[in-house]
């Protein structure tokens, strides 16, 4: 039996990464999927591949009428609103604080935050109605940097952590309506963007070498994909978890057990 069936989905950033895998494990358990990014490329090619189940909004989650076109998009083709899956980040790079410059990083801050933080508020706010209707559920896509140090530098991390502040505070608000939790991957190999203030600062990697850097700092020693944290997302979204609200689930090859050697 699809865990999934006949829910109405709608995921930021889900033309990439671990959006997309999210998007595809979705309508595998039954669920329609509204996607909103701002890559048109990638948003083609996911209509291309799933059809009618998927609909396409391209724009920006730094726009909060962005989200209100996806939401509205959803509930006219789909009747309804299921769940949220805020999800569309950038990255800082790991950026050391004491190389990057006032004015980068101010430039650096304004555009993380936007996406990385704002973004996600705009995009519960947008949805919020919708879901009190259903009685459905949030998922914000945090990460380990939401907890520990070293999961990227000070933009990046500052960022998550905001993001689990708001997925607790939501989740408080909402309750009895409306079930607020989170994933949170570890070093996964996808395309995750470094914002261009902070290019100049940082050393852009080869795709070896992120695999074995991600395998080296997580005690389970895997090298992550996307694939790898969906059953969580399934798990979240489904009414399995009904009495669940306010967590954070943990896809990161055991970082809470990290040791210093
Ligand atoms: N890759 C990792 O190691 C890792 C680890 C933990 C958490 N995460 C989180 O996972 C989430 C997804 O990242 P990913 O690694 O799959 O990267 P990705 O780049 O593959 O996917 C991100 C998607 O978001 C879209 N996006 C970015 N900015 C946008 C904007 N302003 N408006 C609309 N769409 C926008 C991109 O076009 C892309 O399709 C992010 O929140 C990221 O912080 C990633």
């Amino acid at each position: 039996m699809a865990e999934l069936a006949g829910k109405s989905v709608y995921v930021t950033g889900g033309a990439s990464g671990i959006g997309r895998a999210v998007t595809e494990a979705f309508i595998k358990e039954g669920a329609t999927v509204t996607i909103l990014d701002r890559s048109v490329e990638r948003l083609r090619e996911l209509e291309q591949q799933f059809g009618e189940v998927v609909r396409c909004i391209a724009g920006d989650v730094t726009m909060y009428d962005d989200h209100v076109r996806a939401v509205r998009m959803a509930t006219e083709i789909w009747g309804k609103l299921d769940v949220l899956v805020a999800n569309a980040g950038v990255f800082d790079g790991f950026a050391k604080f004491v190389d990057v410059t006032p004015g980068a990083l101010a430039d650096a801050y304004e555009m993380l935050f936007a996406v990385n933080v704002k973004g996600y508020f705009y995009a519960a706010k947008a949805a919020v109605d919708e879901l009190k209707r259903t009685n459905g559920n949030m998922i914000f896509t945090v990460s380990g940097a939401g907890f520990y140090p070293d999961g990227g530098g000070v933009w990046y991390t500052a960022s998550k952590h905001a993001q689990v502040g708001l997925m607790r505070q939501l989740a408080f608000e909402l309750a009895p309506d409306v079930r607020v939790n989170a994933v949170a991957p570890g070093g996964t190999l996808t395309a995750l963007n470094v914002i261009r203030p902070l290019q100049p600062f940082v050393k852009l990697v080869d795709s070896e070498t992120k695999a074995s850097s991600i395998r080296r700092r997580n005690p389970l020693r895997i090298v992550m994909s996307p694939e790898d944290h969906v059953g969580a997302y399934v798990l979240l979204a489904s009414e399995k978890s009904r009495a669940i609200t306010g967590e954070v689930i943990s896809s990161d090859g055991g970082l809470a057990v990290r040791g210093l050697g």
